[in-house]
């Protein structure tokens, strides 16, 4: 792989740090980090970032209530929450951003001035209601009963000179953008939503604000702090080192990263980052991101859940019982991705019983038992007359199904398409029966083959998702007895029939998905 590549370039939004990540934080994060490991999976050469947002009116107020400095406090919840939760996804990110370092700041007020010489930012006055929650202006017509609609709590009204940056400008380019390159912003619901909204026309923004100072100083005017979604946004560029000298480290590393491929987020975030976002990009001269994903929402009672209004709940809750990688699998194959779902606690038990621990978990631990009980524990050899070429084809269709719904973000479809050939699979075995056959000693060759068939379907099964699952899909790897390492093993090349190597022993490992404890 030659170092100047383009590097597929994912990002997460980064998070406020006024708490510790729920599981809508992690659905994202974790989410990512799936599409990730499958296009590294695939070969290419790729980056993968998330991070946290530090700066604004919502952190410190935190802060400030638990008597200690922003600094501080996003210190202390970076390294005891978020770091941790995300480690203990196995989320494989390869750089994490906090809007408090220097190499973000210094790179957003060299942007910000860069827009100002180029004479799209002005100076003029702000009225109007803040919401803290959304850290957003709003329109009077936005509210219901002097509330916001998302977070129930009453806004602030701001009266202040402040800086602007000149985003009605960029509408009429903005629409354009979105008619011509219609999967720039998906799902269909978000880009029309986008398109009515540019259409229904734009004001320009109030960028920086002067009544707190916790966060970025205008480079110019430095009773002023850079408005929190301004420094916000820009992090998906300056942790790529935007604007740096193109033979510098950072210069080189945005050549190889920009423009995003996918920035994945909620809907709640989804017009910062399809509109004032490209916009600020289009007001520097730089290339727009290829795409904005949204997804949606979990819900609890029928609501967003939220940090704010404390109905989140911590993926611990869940990975304690169900382990980690039941956790990665289910949100993505329960809830069709863009659309919202509900945790069931019911639904998410019926489908690690079923889908989990039967069909793939008893799959695999049948092979490896029948292996060592008939086969001395060593995968048989079988001639290329053996192998089953409907299985094989049945393989090859999956790859492919899943390899087009997986890079399309629909986590739903492409995990469907493995786990139905993992249904296959199962019936292949029970069809063929091969403790009937291994009763009659005449028929040895083809028991070895019914085995061998069905341990090469397994090792197709563990590959494809071990980006979804990957603890459990190692474990199985190992006891597989295969020398390669299971991430060297390309997705093009998954359903070359035939990869097993004849003699190479297999092990009884950990079960899978344990049967889960009763809960109380
Ligand atoms: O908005 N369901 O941060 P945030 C699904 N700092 N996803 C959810 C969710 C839910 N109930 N709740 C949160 C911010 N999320 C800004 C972002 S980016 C430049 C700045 C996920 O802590 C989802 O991805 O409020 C959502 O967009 C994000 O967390 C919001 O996180
Ligand atoms: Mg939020």
């Amino acid at each position: 792989m030659s170092s100047s590549q383009k590097s597929f370039y994912l990002t997460t939004p980064i998070y406020y740090v006024n708490d510790a990540p729920h599981i809508g934080h992690a659905y994202t994060t974790v989410a990512g980090d799936v599409l990730t490991r499958w296009h590294r999976q695939k070969g290419e050469s790729v980056w993968f970032l998330t991070g946290t947002d530090e700066h604004g009116q919502k952190v410190l107020n935190t802060a400030t209530k638990n008597n200690v400095s922003p600094q501080d406090w996003c210190d202390r919840l970076v390294e005891d929450a978020w770091k941790p939760v995300w480690k203990s996804l196995n989320i494989a990110n390869d750089d994490f951003i906090r809007t408090t370092e220097p190499r973000h700041m210094e790179r957003v007020q060299r942007f910000l001035s860069d827009l100002k010489d180029k004479g799209f930012i002005y100076s003029g006055k702000y009225e109007g209601p803040y919401c803290i929650g959304c850290e957003e202006f709003k329109l009077p017509g936005d509210l219901i009963e002097g509330k916001c609609p998302i977070h129930s709590t009453p806004v602030e009204n701001v009266s202040e000179e402040n800086w602007f940056f000149k985003l009605s400008h960029f509408v009429p380019a903005l629409i354009e953008h979105y008619k011509a390159n219609p999967d720039s912003c998906q799902p269909a619901s978000a880009r029309n939503e986008v398109l009515a909204f540019l259409e229904g026309g734009v004001q320009d923004l109030s960028i920086s604000r002067s009544t707190f100072d916790w966060g970025i100083p205008v480079p110019w005017d430095t009773k002023q702090v850079v408005y929190v979604w301004f420094d916000a946004l820009l992090n998906y560029a300056t942790a790529v080192g935007v604007g740096d000298d193109p033979t510098s480290e950072g210069g080189k590393k945005f050549a190889q990263t920009w423009p995003c491929d996918v920035h994945l987020v909620g809907k709640d975030i989804l017009r910062f980052h399809a509109v004032i976002w490209p916009a600020m990009l289009m007001a520097a001269g730089i290339e727009v991101p290829l795409k904005v994903f949204a997804h949606g929402w979990l819900l609890v009672g029928g609501e967003k859940m939220s940090k704010s209004k404390l109905t989140g709940i911590a993926p611990a809750d869940i990975t304690d019982h169900f382990g980690v990688d039941a956790f990665r699998y289910y949100f993505l194959r329960a809830i069709p991705f863009g659309q919202d779902g509900s945790f069931s606690w019911e639904d998410m038990n019926a489908r690690y019983t079923s889908e989990l621990a039967n069909d793939f978990g008893n799959l695999a631990s049948r092979l490896i038992a029948m292996i060592e009980k008939y086969c001395d524990g060593a995968i048989p050899a079988v001639p290329a007359t053996a192998h089953d070429s409907i299985l094989e084809s049945a393989l090859a269709e999956t790859v492919s199904k899943a390899d087009v719904a997986m890079c399309a973000l629909d986590f739903q479809g492409g995990i469907n398409a493995i786990m139905d050939f993992c249904k296959r699979v199962n019936g292949y075995v029970t069809e063929k029966e091969p403790w009937v056959v291994a009763k009659d000693e005449t028929r040895k060759a083809e028991l070895d083959a019914i085995l061998y068939n069905t341990a090469e379907s397994i090792r197709a099964l563990a590959v494809l998702l071990h980006p979804i699952m990957p603890a459990t899909t190692q474990t199985l790897w190992s006891s597989l007895g295969i020398a390669q390492a299971i991430e060297s093993q390309k997705i093009s090349d998954v359903a070359r029939w035939g990869q097993l190597k004849p003699g190479s022993v297999v092990t009884k490992g950990a079960v899978l998905f344990p049967r889960l404890e009763e809960k109380q």
